[in-house]
């Protein structure tokens, strides 16, 4: 018979939005009611390019949290074309950047200060495969000429390749991603490049956004692409092989945000993550490789120890609300949307990590 609980390692999220301001206080208690750890993006208004950015955003996400919560968020430095690799060093030295994100500029929301050509960065490039620091990259192209869905094949082909030539030793997350280029490129890389997958491109291919007219929340970067590279990030995912492991993207916008002329990109996946993600180990018969997926590969691949309690799922069927609403500090509304909007998932958290707060 099939297994009715499963109970497994806490996990750690190695890619989440977490915003800032109302946006954080209303979307953190997702992430940490089911997440140890997670590595937080730096695309913020100003995006997080110092040390001292970095501990301050660091400290409004702990004010965020519920008394007692022991959630660390670990924290990105944002690439541009002119950071210092003495500030990157000194961040990674005092235990502030986990990590540097490298955003192509232009490549997605709040790029617009990213990196105009990764070879121009080199230096900083240098001093992270010197001190160990992984890199996490947006892998898409920015050129208008080049298609939407070819841009993470085409990133890999004119940038990762010539970049992991010229750096051997440098860690690097292969971001969220989405084609079987990046699944074949990862096989077939150095075991020092890893990939994170998100719970939305193992559920999702391109015609979501087009199902019965335009669905903006279906709308996220790199877009899904078509369904045989749907099945091959399910297949990588539950493989068992440790480049591959677990990175939400959650990315709240408001819903007013998101169903307008020109929309955010961005899906909001944080509440029900861990249950999106085991629901594709179960259609995939591998329910015993999600500890490694969820709980392992990551802290492995980026060096920290693993987490010591545990979690347990458990099949029981949720319905997931059309929308959720939060309120910000001042009591102002917040309207999400989530992933999975009105469908029914199979199993649900049974011990989430904050007591008392349910999710959705
Ligand atoms: O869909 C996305 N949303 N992709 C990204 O790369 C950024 C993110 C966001 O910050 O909204
Ligand atoms: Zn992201």
């Amino acid at each position: 018979m099939a297994a009715e609980r499963l109970t497994i390692r806490q996990p750690d999220d190695w890619h989440v939005h977490l915003r800032d301001g109302a946006m954080l206080a209303a979307v953190v208690s997702d992430t940490a009611r089911q997440f140890a750890r997670a590595i937080v993006m730096p695309n913020l208004r100003p995006p997080i390019t110092t040390v001292a950015a970095a501990r301050a955003y660091r400290e409004r996400i702990q004010a965020a949290l519920p008394d007692g919560c022991t959630f660390t968020p670990l924290l990105t430095a944002y690439l541009t074309d002119t950071i210092a690799p003495a500030e990157i060093a000194a961040g990674f030295a005092g235990g502030v950047f986990t990590a540097c994100k490298l955003y192509p500029a232009h490549a997605t929301t709040n790029s617009a200060a990213g990196v105009s050509d990764p070879a121009a960065i080199a230096p900083v490039l240098e001093t992270m495969e010197r001190i160990g620091m992984p890199l996490l990259i947006h892998g898409e192209v920015t050129e208008a000429s080049i298609d939407i869905f070819d841009r993470e094949a085409v990133f890999i082909e004119r940038h990762l390749q010539p970049l992991l030539q010229r750096h051997p030793a440098l860690k690097v997350v292969l971001e969220h991603i989405t084609t079987t280029d990046a699944v074949d490129f990862v096989r077939s890389a150095p075991a020092n490049l890893a990939a994170t997958i998100t719970p939305h491109h193992l559920h999702i291919n391109r015609n979501a956004m087009f199902s019965g007219g335009l669905r903006p929340d279906f709308y996220c970067l790199p877009v899904a692409k078509r369904e045989l590279h749907r099945l091959a990030l399910r297949a990588a995912a539950v493989s068992g092989d440790p480049r591959f492991f677990l990175g939400t993207d959650s990315a709240p916008h408001g819903r007013a945000a998101k169903e307008t002329a020109c929309g955010c990109a961005g899906i909001f996946n944080a509440p029900w993550a861990l249950e999106s993600y085991v629901q594709v180990f179960d259609q995939e018969n591998a329910l015993d490789r999600f500890e490694a997926f969820a709980s392992v590969f990551g802290p492995r691949f980026y060096g920290l120890p693993l987490n010591e309690g545990t979690i347990t799922l458990e099949r029981e069927p949720q319905l997931i609300p059309a929308q959720l609403h939060r309120n910000d500090a001042a009591g102002r509304a917040i309207e999400l949307v989530p992933f999975h909007a009105g469908e029914t998932l199979p199993w649900r958290l049974a011990t989430p990590l904050l007591r008392g707060v349910a999710a959705g």
